[in-house]
């Protein structure tokens, strides 16, 4: 039977293994527990509630955005805003900067974050989920600016997400191990269930959206066909899974090994998904736990951002896995 500890005390726990960290550190990541938390009681009862469905709204993405999206983002904002941690806040569902009050902003981190991942699957009730990352800021004080938002992957202190499935899950690193813990609603906090989760080397599941074939170029076309073709020697035909929320798939792929791609294409060359929300948080989490992500060309946390809303194509998941895709789209298998 695994030790019963809650998030809030592993966190504690583990808070001298980062580098110059101070308690500062572990309260904001209590924080966004805090907020996954209030986040999945809205999501538990979407149905129920005047919750689902959409604003008629697009946001800056192009993305149609849900009630939730836009609940998530305001629970986020709020709970995070006045915890005197942060200089600076960007989401996936805000189109500039999310500004912390000028007497606020003292805090040396900066947190980026998707609210609410998946929101076409929250009406048909299937899993859905939010991601964020934290910086620490490169500008000298005051309120943070785009600098500080714009940061590669590599620069990340920390990373995780919350998958609001069958059971919510919320996974998370500060560099050492990724670590799960489970949602136990009964007592309303997240209990240890995963402890220092590795990525098998090798999967066998791919998982793409196969209706945008026609879009995709020839490497990507030989790639897929390569995956799906009979050999038993070298473990395929792989098997397919994609559920369509990123978190979903992601935390899947962690688990049983694989890879997720959601690549570019003819219509949509950097494809469909959020660099900084979505792509880098998710990189530093898969490698911490001895995975890779990349965008077929170049590791995802090496990339620098240029603009808040970027996107980038995104292949993550087991090492070899990985550098099989990036060999085909490199033209080299
Ligand atoms: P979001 O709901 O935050 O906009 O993210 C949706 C993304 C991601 O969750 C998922 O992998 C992808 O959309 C699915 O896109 P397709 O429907 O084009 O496959
Ligand atoms: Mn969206
Ligand atoms: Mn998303
Ligand atoms: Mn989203």
């Amino acid at each position: 039977m695994q030790r019963i500890i809650t998030i809030e005390r592993f966190i504690i726990e583990r808070e001298h293994e980062i580098p110059g960290a101070t308690g500062e550190f572990s309260k904001l990541l209590t924080d966004i527990a805090l907020a996954a938390k209030i986040v999945w009681r809205e999501v538990s009862k979407a149905g129920l509630v005047d919750i689902i469905g959409s604003t008629g709204k697009v946001n800056i993405s192009g993305d149609v955005v849900q009630k939730l999206d836009e609940f998530a983002n305001e629970i986020f904002i709020n709970v995070m805003q006045k915890g005197g941690h942060l200089c600076v806040m960007a989401s996936e569902e805000s189109k500039g900067l999310i500004e912390i009050p000028e007497e606020l902003a003292k805090g040396k981190y900066v947190l980026v974050f998707d609210p609410l991942d998946g929101s076409s699957n929250i009406d048909v009730n299937v899993s859905i989920g939010s991601i964020f990352g934290i910086f620490r800021r490169v500008t000298p004080g005051g309120r943070g600016t785009e600098e500080d938002v714009l940061q590669p992957g590599r620069n990340l202190v920390a990373a995780g997400y919350v998958v609001y499935g069958s059971s919510t899950i919320l996974v998370y690193t500060t560099g050492n191990g990724v670590h799960g813990f489970t949602l136990d609603p009964s007592i309303g906090e997240f209990l240890l269930s995963h402890e220092n989760i590795r990525i098998p080397k090798k999967g066998d599941i791919y998982s793409v959206n196969e209706g945008y074939y026609e879009r995709w170029d020839e490497n990507m076309k030989k790639l897929v066909n390569y995956l799906k073709a009979e050999d038993k020697a070298t473990g395929r035909p792989y098997k397919l899974r994609y559920v369509g929320t990123l978190v979903a798939d992601f935390h899947r792929t962690l688990l049983y090994g694989g890879i997720f791609m959601y690549p570019g294409d003819s219509k949509n060359p950097e494809g469909k998904l959020r660099l900084i929300y979505e792509a880098a948080p998710l990189a530093y989490v898969v490698e911490k736990a001895g995975g890779r992500a990349s965008n077929g060309f170049q590791n995802i946390l090496d990339i620098k951002p240029t603009s808040l809303h970027q996107r980038t194509p995104l292949f993550i998941g087991s090492e070899e896995d990985v550098k099989l895709v990036e060999k085909f789209l490199q033209g080299k298998a």
